[in-house]
């Protein structure tokens, strides 16, 4: 286990334990650092979640801070002094004896207690709040807790609104900017996104420069703004009234902009297979960020699930951070070119690593401890304590979806093949850039044209 810059640590206490972090770190990773796998466990079935995605979008990290619960451990930044604990878990997240739901899920399937119950509803709610009870959610431990959560709303009239503080949502907001409207950049945490952790290089201007460097660049540029709101959370939908409603710490915006720029980047798609949900199995920008933002290495080997290029990449970063990657798994019919010589897989059969296969099951009993993979009809067990899962991102185009849906009065009108920059240069009013419209790279230049043509619109 090492940390690549110890310099300048703080502490904190984490479960009776003083763990020390670089000022920025987040609160998971140094968790993780400390040899701590598990950082919760599911709600119902009480199994146990690890570090899965580092962009607080599977909630499987959430921790108490200072009592305050919730707190996603993955992006929220050591401060220095915090007492962190995990939550559920009986009589500890690592040792939970209502982990024995789970050993009885075939008996208590999911929405057993509708099933159940169908004729008795009050039941149903009777076994749903003991279900609640159990999992402790939705209850804050100290009074002092529940007033720390207290919302204040606030009407936010910027022009633009950029729902997304990459290297694109920042990019379209100095455009627009630029172009003398107001804008309000809604981003949860560090300017920067997913580029900031990724090896790609993006181009600036004329220039050719590492993502994570320019990245860092337009972040800064966009603090420095005067003409630009940046808001530390996140957006939750479009309302058909046109109203955007905008969530951050103790505060809810209500944001009618005259223009909304999509710039909400893109999910990693996670692996189908047995034991998926185990600490251990890591989503690819979940590791890079690791690796690159928080600079910590939990993992001694690893197996690298991929349907492309970008399996044999994140394989690179691994062992130049010293794990042993013992595998690379080529998803059978995902990565595998029917054009001899032209697609990932016959690229990288050079590599030793590179297996043609599919990966079966994620095995170990707490922990990711090996990973079966199956290779010309035959199963392997590949011992292991990272599984990465690199396919395909899709983009979160969500909120542009939902925006088309109010435009067009109907889901039904844009359901199925939406192909992102088509749509929305159709739509008034809404622009998607990054890789939300589906871009296959960083394209700063382009988004920044996008977003000087959406401020430029409100002047006319
Ligand atoms: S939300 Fe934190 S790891 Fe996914």
């Amino acid at each position: 286990m090492t940390s690549a810059h110890p310099d300048g640590p703080v502490a904190f206490t984490f479960e009776g334990r003083t763990l020390s972090a670089r000022p920025g770190q987040s609160i998971a990773s140094a968790i993780l650092q400390s040899g701590t796998p598990v950082l919760t466990r599911s709600f119902k079935y009480r199994r146990p979640r690890g570090y899965t995605c580092g962009y607080d979008i599977c909630g499987n990290c959430p921790v108490t801070v200072d009592g305050l619960p919730g707190v996603t451990s993955c992006t929220t930044p050591v401060r220095g002094g915090e007492v962190v604990r995990r939550e559920r878990g009986w009589p500890s997240a690592d040792r939970d004896l209502l982990r024995a739901t789970d050993l009885m899920a075939r008996f208590v399937p999911a929405g057993f207690q509708f099933r159940l119950f169908r004729s008795r509803p009050r039941l149903a709610h009777l076994a749903e709040k003991v279900m609640g009870r159990v999992a402790g959610a939705g209850r804050f431990p100290t009074p002092q807790a529940a007033r720390a959560v207290r919302t204040r709303t606030e009407v936010d009239v910027a022009d633009v609104l950029v729902a997304g503080g990459g290297v694109s949502g920042c990019a379209a907001a100095l455009g627009a900017a630029g172009s003398g409207a107001s804008v309000t950049l809604v981003h949860p945490g560090r300017l920067g996104g997913r580029g900031s952790a990724r090896d790609s290089i993006v181009t600036y201007g004329r220039e050719t420069a590492p993502a994570a460097e320019v990245a860092g660049r337009l972040a800064s540029a966009v603090l420095a703004h005067d003409g630009i709101r940046v808001v530390d959370g996140f957006v939750m939908s479009y309302f058909e009234t046109g109203v955007i409603p905008v969530v951050a710490d103790g505060l809810v915006l209500e944001c009618r902009p005259k223009h909304l720029v999509v710039a909400t980047g893109s999910y990693d798609v996670p692996g189908l297979f047995p034991g998926n949900d185990k600490p251990g199995v890591v989503l690819a920008d979940g590791v890079g960020k690791l690796l690159r933002v928080d600079r910590v290495v939990p993992w001694r080997r690893a197996v690298v699930m991929t349907d492309g290029d970008r399996g044999r990449a994140l394989a690179d970063q691994l062992e130049q951070a010293g794990v042993e990657v013992v595998a690379i798994v080529v998803q059978q019919g995902a990565g595998a070119s029917p054009e001899p010589g032209a697609g990932p897989a016959d690229r990288q059969l050079d590599d030793e690593r590179v297996l043609l296969g599919t990966v079966r099951a994620a095995r170990g009993a707490r922990v990711l401890r090996a990973v079966d993979v199956e290779v010309d009809g035959r199963v392997r067990t590949i011992r292991a304590d990272l599984l990465c899962v690199a396919l395909a991102p899709r983009p979160a185009n969500d909120l542009a979806l939902q925006r088309q849906y109010v435009a067009a009065g109907t889901t039904q009108a844009v359901g199925g093949g939406w192909a992102g920059a088509d749509l929305s240069s159709s739509t008034p009013g809404l622009s998607v850039v990054g890789s939300a419209a589906g871009w296959t790279s960083d394209d700063p230049d382009r988004a920044h044209a996008v977003g000087a043509a959406a401020g430029s619109a409100q002047e006319k």
